[in-house]
């Protein structure tokens, strides 16, 4: 197993994708919403939901994450803004962490865009992840709301400072990352991603910018593309296959 940079935690990429790779129905439907969700499962196998409990029972053995970590675009499209944006430059935020919980469920938020209804409970703390352009009036109502944060970067949260951070402040040895192709995306660019568990089912979604399990920046003019070397397979008996793979080269 390639450890990763010391002092960081390991980040495990998993994510439940249709063949080519989409992860919902259009860029503008979310998966949390219930007529999207009931569609997108109504056309997932029955073998999917073993293979995604054995697979989540997998990363919990091997490595115990106590994070789990996702982007604002699991919880707002596209075109949402923030009811609290202001115009204005970078402040110097202080860190706010009022509680600390054996689990965190960290979310990528730097516009302030979430509005949240999950909060935490006694098992798992939300935690989100913003930089110094978050506006100042988000970050009071997640105060009001008893939420913690972390200020990483400066116009947008630095990813790699965020997971460093985890582990240097918080005692993280390893995230999982969770969410969709933007955060998934960045995180890869980043060179973040030590591993992926990638459960592909026997279905098509299609449709240029449908979010994937890995969108983001393209590769740069003479980039090359990640390589990976596979750790195993599982298949279903109704056609999906959970597929385990570690990053051998840095994904930058
Ligand atoms: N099938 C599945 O298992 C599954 C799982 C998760 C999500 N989904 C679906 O996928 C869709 C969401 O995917 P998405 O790609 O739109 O959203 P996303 O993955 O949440 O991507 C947007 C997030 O990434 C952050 N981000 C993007 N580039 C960044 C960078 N360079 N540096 C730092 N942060 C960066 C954004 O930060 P800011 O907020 O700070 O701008 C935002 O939090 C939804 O429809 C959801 O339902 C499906």
């Amino acid at each position: 197993m390639t450890p990763p940079a010391p002092s960081r935690p390991r980040v495990v990429l998993t994510t439940t994708a249709a063949v080519d790779g989409r992860i919902t129905l259009r860029r503008d439907q979310l998966l949390l919403d219930p007529s999207v969700g009931e569609r997108w499962r109504a056309a997932l196998p029955a073998d999917v939901e073993g293979l995604v409990r054995r697979r989540d029972a997998r990363v919990e053995a091997q490595h115990h994450p106590t994070v789990t970590l996702e982007g604002s675009g699991s919880f707002v499209t596209d075109d949402a803004v923030s009811p609290w944006a202001v115009e204005g430059g970078l402040r110097d935020h202080p860190d706010h962490l009022p509680r600390t919980a054996p689990r965190w469920f960290a979310v990528v938020d730097g516009r302030g865009r979430v509005g949240w209804t999950f909060t935490g409970d006694d098992e798992t703390a939300l935690l989100v992840l913003v930089c110094r352009r978050t506006p100042p009036g988000y970050l009071a109502r997640l105060r009001e709301l008893g939420v913690g944060w972390l200020v990483c970067g400066d116009d947008r949260v630095d990813l790699a400072r965020a997971v460093g951070r985890m582990g240097t402040e918080l005692g993280v040895r390893a995230v999982r990352a969770d969410g969709g192709g933007g955060v998934n995306g960045a995180l890869m660019r980043a060179g973040l991603v030590d591993e992926l568990h990638v459960v592909t089912v026997p279905v098509l979604v299609g449709g240029l910018g449908t979010p994937t399990f890995l969108d983001g920046e393209p590769l740069e003019p003479d980039g090359v593309p990640v390589r990976l070397r596979v750790v195993g397979a599982e298949h279903g008996d109704a056609g999906s296959v959970w597929t385990h793979y570690e990053v051998v080269e840095g994904g930058t």
